[in-house]
């Protein structure tokens, strides 16, 4: 499976990518959990990156590409089983690099899965999101608490909120999600890949959608 999820922070793109590794054994690729990933490991591009992270703006569309081309080409499961991109593509460059990308090495794009919220939604998702940050698996204080208070169901280890999970910062995610990232959905529109789903319903509900959108 060869898959785009796009959404607004807090849709629930992070939520649904575990069930679809599970179900096609597909790679979870998330741009964001990779840029926190280097946040973490202090690099150049962690430092610079959190900035504009935590302001709410996009990282340069030549990182992001660069970042997604060295995983696509390098990992062997994204070669075998395929991928669930989540964060990327962001803009149009973004997507018609990525575009260009799959057709270099045969293997397109199948589906570009919209996960539909309105924003009045997001601040209390957003705001009360907890995260596993080795693994980026994420709870909700009221929607989905982990079994243990602040600790991750699986490995036991400490729950954190992200620095960019506050209303202010969510203002600006929004503002950089239907500026520049809304316009990608007439993209994959245009190339008849695109569905959507009503992502305000319940996961479980979700999750039974995005297997009806995908034939299966
Ligand atoms: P990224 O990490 O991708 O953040 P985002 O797009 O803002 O998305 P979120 O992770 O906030 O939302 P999600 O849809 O995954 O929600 P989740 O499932 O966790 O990117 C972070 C930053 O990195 C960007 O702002 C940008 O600066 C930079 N960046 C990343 N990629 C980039 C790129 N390609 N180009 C340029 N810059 C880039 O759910 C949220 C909460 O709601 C959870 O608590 C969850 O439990 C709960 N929840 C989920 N579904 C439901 C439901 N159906 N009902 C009730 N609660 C639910
Ligand atoms: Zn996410």
């Amino acid at each position: 499976l060869r898959m785009v999820l796009i959404g607004p922070p807090g849709a629930g793109k992070g939520t649904q990518a575990p069930n679809l590794v599970d179900k096609f054994g597909a790679y979870h690729l998330s741009t964001g959990d990779m840029l926190r990933s280097q946040v973490k490991q202090g690099t150049d591009l962690g430092v610079a990156a959190k900035k504009i992270m935590d302001q709410g703006g996009l990282v340069s569309d030549e990182i992001m590409v660069n970042m997604i081309k060295s995983e696509l080409t390098t990992n062997e499961t994204c070669a075998t089983k395929g991928f669930i991109l989540d964060g990327f593509p962001r803009t149009i460059p973004q997507a018609e690099k990525l575009d260009e990308m799959l057709e270099g090495m045969k293997k397109p794009l199948q589906k570009a899965v919209e996960l539909k919220v309105d924003d009045e939604l997001l601040v209390a998702r957003i705001t009360g999101r907890l995260v596993h940050p080795s693994s980026g698996r994420s709870y909700h204080k009221l929607f989905n608490p982990p079994k243990k208070e602040m600790t991750d169901d699986i490995t036991g280890e400490p729950l954190v909120q992200r620095s960019d999970d506050n209303a202010e910062a969510l203002k600006k995610r929004l503002n950089s999600y239907h500026q520049q990232t809304e316009p990608i959905v007439d993209y994959y529109k245009k190339k008849g890949i695109w569905a959507g789903i009503d992502a305000a319903q319940n996961p479980a509900k979700v999750w039974g959608d995005i297997i009806k959108c995908l034939g299966f």
